[in-house]
């Protein structure tokens, strides 16, 4: 059995992933710090696949126990690297913690596949790195922009030091995916996204709301070039996007990888706004948001979804679930916390 480390593997799109891997006969082994995620999730991934990962609480930024992670484990052929810092704006007001954090994990991750001999490297990279792209939607081939805040920067820098070690690292295989905006949860309702503290994404925040632990959800932006006025992202279920990940181990593994190096997009392929996303939302659950429509937020582009040709065309992955069923399960996992 092919064993995997998930770097994150307690959070939001690790534990989907995890579930996923289990599922699809890989071995995984877990490393996370908990700093946003709960043990919680490893119930939840056991109840649904009915095995439980050998799980290390530990930091990824830290290189001895990265060191000791690896020696006691002995045969590590991958890694996905989800461990990371996420928030946008405090990114902006703590940038060393995301450098520090985000950059030397994914200097650790590399490191230890070079000397432990692992082979494979899933990244989580991001749409981000696009910044407001000048012709839409985005493919690969889009250039990449300055990042618009160190969290983005990361991502950006991390997909470099990937990159440029599996150049030099000729028994190494990498690929980044870009992810759009992943929602929802899995469908048993085990396991989901557990912002701690209030929401920075949106669609917890919808949940959130329709919950009654937010007064009120707030638009950012009504002005924006788009049908409606607000902003537009490429919404899609985060199954879907744990699915992708196992794919692209599958590519690596299959040797069918042109090159050592690949990125691929990961979204549904559509833009959709803030206000149709809120108002699916309440047609699918019957649930009425509180909102109001507010100044936009620091940092936001404007619209951005992508071109996934090239994921459905290479990986053989294109979405399954839609938009109603993605915001039906995040409700559906909301409820289950809250006991509604
Ligand atoms: C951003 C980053 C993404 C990163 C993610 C992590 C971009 C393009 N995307 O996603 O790379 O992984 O953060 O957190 O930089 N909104 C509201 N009210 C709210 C919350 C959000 O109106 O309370 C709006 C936002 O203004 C935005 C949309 O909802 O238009 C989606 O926001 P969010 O879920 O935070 O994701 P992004 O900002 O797209």
């Amino acid at each position: 059995m092919h064993k995997i480390l998930v770097t994150g593997g307690a959070g939001y799109i690790g534990s989907h992933t995890v579930v996923e891997l289990i599922n699809s006969g890989f071995e995984v082994v877990i490393v996370d710090n908990f700093s946003n995620s709960s043990p919680n999730s490893i119930d939840g991934i056991e109840a649904i696949t009915g095995v439980r990962p050998k799980l290390y609480e530990a930091d990824c930024s830290d290189a001895t126990a990265m060191e000791r992670l690896f020696s006691a484990e002995g045969n590590i052929l991958g890694v996905i690297h989800f461990a990371a810092l996420k928030a946008v704006g405090e990114s902006v007001d703590k940038p060393l913690d995301y450098y520090r954090n985000n950059l030397l994990s994914t200097i650790n991750m590399m490191q230890m596949l070079k000397e432990f001999g692992g082979k494979y490297m899933v990244f989580s990279s991001s749409c981000t790195v696009y910044g407001q792209p000048d012709v839409l939607p985005v493919t690969e081939s889009t250039p990449r922009k300055p990042a618009m805040s160190p969290y983005g920067n990361t991502k950006r820098v991390g997909e470099d030091i990937i990159q440029d070690t599996v150049n030099s690292e000729k028994g190494i295989y990498a690929i980044s995916l870009r992810y759009f905006n992943p929602i929802g949860a899995h469908p048993s309702a085990l396991i989901g996204e557990l912002p701690l503290g209030k929401p920075d994404n949106l669609v917890p925040f919808i949940t959130q709301t329709a919950a009654g632990i937010r007064e009120k959800l707030q638009i950012f932006g009504g002005d924006y070039d788009s049908p409606d006025g607000t902003a537009i992202r490429d919404y899609f279920h985060v199954v879907d996007l744990a699915r992708a990940h196992v794919l692209a181990l599958k590519r690596m593994i299959d040797g069918k990888c042109k090159g050592n190096y690949e990125v691929f997009n990961v979204g549904a392929g559509r833009g959709i706004t803030v206000l149709e996303i809120v108002k699916t939302f309440e047609r699918v659950t019957g649930v009425k948001i509180n909102y109001e429509i507010v100044g936009r937020r620091a940092g936001d582009i404007e619209k951005v979804w992508a071109d996934t040709t090239l994921a459905e065309k290479e990986l053989g992955w294109s979405t399954e679930s839609t938009l109603e069923e993605s915001l039906l399960t995040a409700w559906n996992w909301e409820r289950r916390l809250r006991k509604i």
